[in-house]
């Protein structure tokens, strides 16, 4: 049997996607089929008859054989967790409708979106929504495609314009894409649809290309064993007045009943529990008049969201496999934990930590940080805790740039030891690309102070009428020609010879560490005698062991131009007598 497609609803705050799933569902209601509509847990179920309802002629005109029973929406916030969530063999999400709010354009949560999708290989079409703010938008109750041409110029121009925005922020993205009517290949192309969760326009136009693609492209995946044991998602663990901590799940495969053996996948090996209880939301009426939500029913099966009551629920995570243990326990124990180990073992040696409030958003963040060629070391579920913080102190000693905890959507924690840092974030590009600007700043901090441990080049000239002290040593009045003067290093002259070095530094009685270019100051040198190895007017520089001069080559991004002409000026001298040096 096929099996509705499931299909996440996915956008930044705001742009509508609760409204649009309400009118999609107020245009079932409206459309008066028997069964119109079933709600399931965070989930609604459009039947194939009442979309075909809904979209009137435009159906038809796809002349396709429709097997598929319907669509199945996921709503439920964290939807950007919900393309990531595992099934068996895919994610979870068959299908999904990018919100894009008409006026608002691209946000954050926009492309994070669209990273996920495209990291999930996920099929999506895009909701351009919101087209009744278009100034002078009239709902014409036509289809797009008739009340379009009949709108004002200046509201078809502003429509094309907004349009070929996204088309252009899409190209940058790396996805082609059109007005749905305009399309030429589904395959290739994404689909835009312009729609309006109040008036209802593009509403039909909606259905039409995600049942039409489902068809054309899904029915394959879509085939299920609905009399098979159930194999399931949990999307939200909640606590239910009167129920205790219930699961909602989406069943994806299968069917479920009461008194089933079913095993839920866990950070710590499988829990395994039986079905107290199965709801689903009561129809409005019935809401009405017994003042419950929820009914009660003794199976359901595929695709469907339903509400378990089981005890050992309260461990659960949102986000695990779930599957019905048939006659083979074992069997399935190692199936769910096979997959909750492909999310969270799949790390390396060395790399960073990662948390997440989810399996889901885990496995999303994981993959985009793989992505970007970023090692994981380890992977978790729930806050930062005390471990996390000693592991990633571990890997500090390691390597410190290693010493991070990355968190999507979990609370940053206080009072971390200083060799920890810890970047968390509701979205999940912003951790990336913080993370990213932490590694650069920390990278450069850390050449900055390799940096200060190499010899600086610097030459000096001896000025003339300067010499306080002839020898023992001597003491003679020098400018900063070029460079920087420090302590403790080794002056040769122009032949490379190293003649002495600089025991101190002083500048009106004061002991200084270092002098810069165009300072005069009085400097004691060892080991020589002014008037024989040096005299008044002699250039000297520092001597660079061949080691420091290769790490200024390296970090040359750190150096002025002086210094960079004055290393010159030294590599070349050093080159007469060894024509590789520093190379
Ligand atoms: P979150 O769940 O918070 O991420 O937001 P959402 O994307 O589900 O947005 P929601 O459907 O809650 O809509 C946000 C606001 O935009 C509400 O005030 C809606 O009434 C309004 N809105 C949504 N769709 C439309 C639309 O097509 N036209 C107009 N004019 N307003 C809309
Ligand atoms: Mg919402």
């Amino acid at each position: 049997m096929i099996r509705q497609p499931i299909v996440v609803v996915m956008g930044h705050v705001d742009h509508g996607k609760t409204l649009l799933q309400d009118k999609i569902r107020g245009s079932a209601v409206a459309a008066k089929e028997a069964g119109g509509i079933t709600q399931a847990i965070g989930a609604s179920i459009i039947p194939l008859d009442t979309i075909k309802k809904i979209c009137g002629h435009l159906l038809e005109k796809l002349k396709l054989d429709f097997t598929i029973p319907g669509l199945l929406f996921i709503d439920t916030p964290g939807h950007a967790a919900f393309v990531s969530i595992r099934k068996r063999g895919g994610n979870l999400a068959d299908l999904a409708v990018l919100v894009i709010d008409i006026k608002d354009g691209f946000k954050p949560q926009t492309i994070e979106s669209i990273n996920i999708l495209k990291a999930f290989r996920t099929p999506f079409i895009i909701a351009l929504n919101k087209v009744d703010l278009l100034s002078g938008w009239r709902h014409e109750k036509k289809p797009l495609l008739q009340s379009i041409p009949e709108q004002d110029t200046g509201v078809q121009q502003e429509l094309d314009k907004k349009i070929y925005e996204v088309v252009g922020k899409m190209f940058e993205l790396g996805f082609e894409s059109e007005r749905f009517d305009r399309v030429s290949d589904y395959t290739k192309q994404i689909a835009i649809v312009p729609t309006s969760a109040v008036t209802g326009d593009g509403v039909p136009e909606l259905l039409m290309v995600l049942t039409g693609l489902a068809q054309r492209y899904l029915e394959q995946k879509l085939n299920v064993d609905v009399k098979g044991a159930a194999q399931g998602t949990v999307i939200e663990v909640k606590e239910e007045k009167g129920l205790g901590k219930a699961l909602d799940a989406i069943v994806y495969n299968g069917c479920l009943k009461v008194g089933d053996t079913i095993v839920i996948g866990g950070m710590s090996g499988a829990i395994t529990t039986k079905v107290k209880a199965l709801f689903l939301p009561a129809p409005l009426s019935e809401m009405r008049e017994k003042r419950t939500k929820f009914k009660s029913v003794k199976e359901v099966s595929a695709a469907t969201g339903v509400k378990i009551v089981a005890p050992g629920a309260e461990d659960v995570v949102s986000g695990m496999p779930m599957r019905g243990a048939g006659n083979d326990l074992e069997a399935a124990k190692d199936a769910v934990q096979k997959e909750v180990k492909e999310v969270l073992l799949e790390t390396t040696q060395e790399g960073v930590i990662i948390k997440a409030d989810n399996l889901g958003s885990l496995e999303a963040l994981s993959v985009l940080l793989k992505e970007k060629g970023i090692q994981i070391q380890k992977a978790g579920i729930g806050e930062i805790t005390k471990r996390d913080i000693s592991d990633a102190e571990a890997n500090y000693k390691n390597n410190p740039l290693n010493g991070i905890i990355l968190g999507f959507n979990i609370p940053l924690p206080e009072g971390l030891p200083p060799q920890v840092k810890a970047i968390t974030h509701p979205v999940i590009y912003k951790v990336i690309e913080d993370y990213e600007a932490w590694i650069d700043e920390t990278k450069r901090q850390m050449e900055m102070s390799a940096l200060g441990l190499l010899i600086k080049p610097c030459k000096i000239q001896l000025l003339k009428g300067y010499v306080f002290r002839q020898s023992n040593p001597a003491v003679v009045g020098v400018e900063v020609m070029q460079g920087t003067l420090t302590t403790n290093i080794q002056l040769m002259n122009r032949d490379c010879k190293i003649l002495t070095a600089v025991k101190g530094i002083q500048q009106e009685q004061e002991n200084l560490a270092s002098a810069e270019k165009g300072k005069q100051v009085a400097v004691s040198m060892p080991d020589v005698v002014v008037g024989r190895q040096v005299k008044e007017g002699d250039v000297l520089y520092s001597h660079i062991p061949e080691d420091d001069f290769k790490k200024f080559k390296e970090y040359k991004q750190y150096l002025t131009a002086d210094e960079k002409d004055l290393l010159k000026e030294i590599a070349e001298m050093m080159r007469r007598n060894n024509p590789v040096w520093g190379v």
